[in-house]
């Protein structure tokens, strides 16, 4: 159930974006010459790849990746069919775009230990939240290009919102292609580096703000009497349905509510609940609190 509402939901998206904004997924355009490779196959290193795969952006053949963990590499290698190594130099060896996926703290001492196999012919492309351009490069030979991404996780199943920003010495065709790479499983968005702990906040960690929403959603079913089974799938449902719904329509999301809201009705006592429990401020902490966070991981913190 879970897995067709996300397949309907992806092939959604990609038919809205295509046709109505001109910023969708890659299907049916040009495979990309340059081989892939993910340092750090974790959950949002293998989700890009299989981002990837899934897209026809690149064939298994093109792709590799390493990790610290050999039961990752090994699972990894499984269910892909791309070829996996515990050694970071031997993806930058192969790849002509490494994407650098291990967690924040971890990062600077990576960096430095494929600076070499980088050099500048390779382009190094950064999903770690909060570590800016300048740090990377300060750690890489001089010249080196770095793109630095906000991906998010439903690029697993080709609904991603990413953010990407160049640093001192990318070019445009490396803008190109990491455009074309994060479209190729949703939607990748051009902004200022200076935006991207805000990135980071909102649709960085968004999916799990909504997948707590979906929960709460189903949780107060359950409390008026629905069975856990039917709860969750009413709760899916009607958040895909209404986050697709604004994106069809184009409509303004509070005429969107206006229009289901009838004076004296259920939705509005509904409403008058959320809001009371401060709906609206709390989410908007949420994100104020992730881009906080996002910010002192950047600063080195722990
Ligand atoms: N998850 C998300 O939704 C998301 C969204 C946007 C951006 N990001 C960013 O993506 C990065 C990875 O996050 P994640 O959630 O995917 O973390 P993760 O699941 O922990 O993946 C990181 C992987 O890197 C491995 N690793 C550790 N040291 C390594 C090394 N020296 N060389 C190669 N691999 C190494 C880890 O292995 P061990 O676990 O064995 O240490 C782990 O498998 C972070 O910088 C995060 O800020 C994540």
């Amino acid at each position: 159930m879970i897995r067709s509402i996300q397949l309907a939901f992806h092939a959604c998206s990609w038919e809205y974006l295509v046709s109505c904004r001109g910023v969708g997924p890659s299907w049916g355009k040009a495979m990309l010459k340059e081989k892939i490779g993910v340092v750090g196959a974790g959950k949002i290193g293998s989700a890009i790849l299989r981002g990837v795969i899934r897209a026809g952006l690149a064939r298994k053949q093109q792709v590799i990746a390493s990790d610290v963990s050999r039961v990752l590499r090994q699972s990894v290698a499984k269910e892909l069919g791309i070829k996996v190594t515990p050694n970071n130099g031997q993806v930058c060896d192969f790849a002509d775009i490494v994407i650098l996926a291990v967690k924040p703290q971890i990062l600077d001492p990576v960096v430095k230990e494929i600076a070499k196999n980088l050099g500048k012919a390779k382009l190094l492309v950064s999903v770690a939240a909060g570590v800016p351009l300048s740090r990377i490069e300060n750690n890489l030979a001089k010249g080196a290009r770095v793109v630095r991404v906000m991906p998010n996780i439903p690029c697993v199943v080709g609904a991603g919102a990413s953010c990407y920003a160049g640093g001192a010495n990318a070019n445009a065709r490396d803008l190109e292609r990491v455009g074309s790479i994060l479209n190729s499983f949703g939607i990748g968005l051009p902004v200022e580096e200076k935006y991207l702990d805000a990135v980071t906040g909102l649709s960085g960690s968004g999916p799990a703000y909504v997948f707590l929403f979906i929960e709460s959603l189903a949780d107060g079913g359950v409390q008026v009497g629905l069975s856990r089974d039917v709860a969750l799938k009413l709760a899916l449902q009607t958040v895909y349905g209404s986050a697709r719904m604004a994106l069809e329509s184009g409509k303004h999301l509070g005429q969107l509510r206006d229009e289901v809201t009838s004076p004296g009705g259920t939705t509005i006592a509904g409403l008058y609940a959320l809001e009371k429990g401060g709906m609206r401020g709390t989410v908007m902490q949420a994100v104020l609190q992730a881009t906080k966070r996002s910010q002192a991981l950047g600063k080195g913190e722990s």
